[in-house]
């Protein structure tokens, strides 16, 4: 197939990134419309398919062109479906779901979360405690995985190679999209992983606690601004920055 030519890029969580506040989400877009250049939407989200696709309805957002779902676990490219199955192929070698959820169930602080995915097991924690237990009963255990404590709440436990940066980095590779100009921006823990991929990122105002902790780094914006509000200004400072005319 023949590789589509992007010169930007948005990799955006959803809740509490683009999504929170309705102005400024459609402000976004207006400011993305009157560009010179065309922006590629990458949507990656902790959400499944489905409710993401009830969220882009309600929210009447653009759809993007890729949307990798379930923490990046699943990764749906409505040009090439095929894209899906070799993204769950790479992680089902390292995928012990029923020794995992064995783990968990040991837990008395865990509620499973009522999910229709097959490559991540999700729960929510009563408190940290809770996360603390299922973290040191994994490590003893030794199954392969990949842990993830998002909000103080929800505890998704992934492949140990899925996650949204091992999933992004996997589709940039994959459409040869590696040189664009790419922002990625999240709000929670579950966007640690892509927020570190050394690309421009950015931590939306209005972060959770466990982002407000990331070392500083040239290519980590933290925004003042909430949501959308913050990808705009996170998108002026990596890609718009005016030159500034000296008059001496
Ligand atoms: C979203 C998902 C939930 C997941 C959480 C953190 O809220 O709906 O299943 O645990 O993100 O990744
Ligand atoms: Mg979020």
């Amino acid at each position: 197939m023949k590789q589509k030519n992007v010169t930007h890029l948005l990799a955006t969580d959803l809740d509490g990134t683009l999504v929170g506040e309705q102005e400024l989400t459609s402000a976004l877009f207006k400011y993305y419309g009157e560009r010179t250049y065309g922006v590629e939407l990458v949507y990656v989200t902790g959400r499944h398919h489905d409710s993401t696709m009830e969220l882009i309805k309600v929210e009447n957002l653009p759809m993007p062109s890729i949307l990798i779902s379930d923490v990046g676990t699943e990764m749906y490219d409505f040009d090439d479906p095929e894209l899906h199955e070799r993204w769950k192929k790479t992680l089902e070698e390292q995928w012990r779901p029923e020794e995992i959820s064995r783990i968990a169930d040991q837990c008395s602080g865990l509620t499973p979360q009522s999910i229709p995915s097959s490559h991540r097991l999700s729960y929510f924690a009563e408190d940290e405690a809770a996360f603390e237990e299922v973290k040191q009963k994994l490590e003893e255990n030794g199954v392969p995985h990949k842990l993830i404590f998002s909000s103080g709440r929800d505890v998704d436990i992934l492949p140990p190679n899925a996650g949204k940066g091992e999933a992004l980095s996997f589709l940039l590779h994959e459409k040869g999209w590696e040189n664009a100009n790419i922002l990625i921006a999240g709000d929670s823990g579950n966007d640690r992983d892509m927020i570190t991929m050394d690309y421009p990122a950015v931590v939306v105002g209005n972060c959770q606690d466990e982002l407000k902790m990331l070392p500083e780094h040239p290519l980590i914006f933290r925004a003042e601004n909430h949501c959308a509000g913050g990808i705009r200004e996170a998108w002026e400072h990596f890609f718009e920055k005016k030159t500034v005319e000296s008059n001496g």
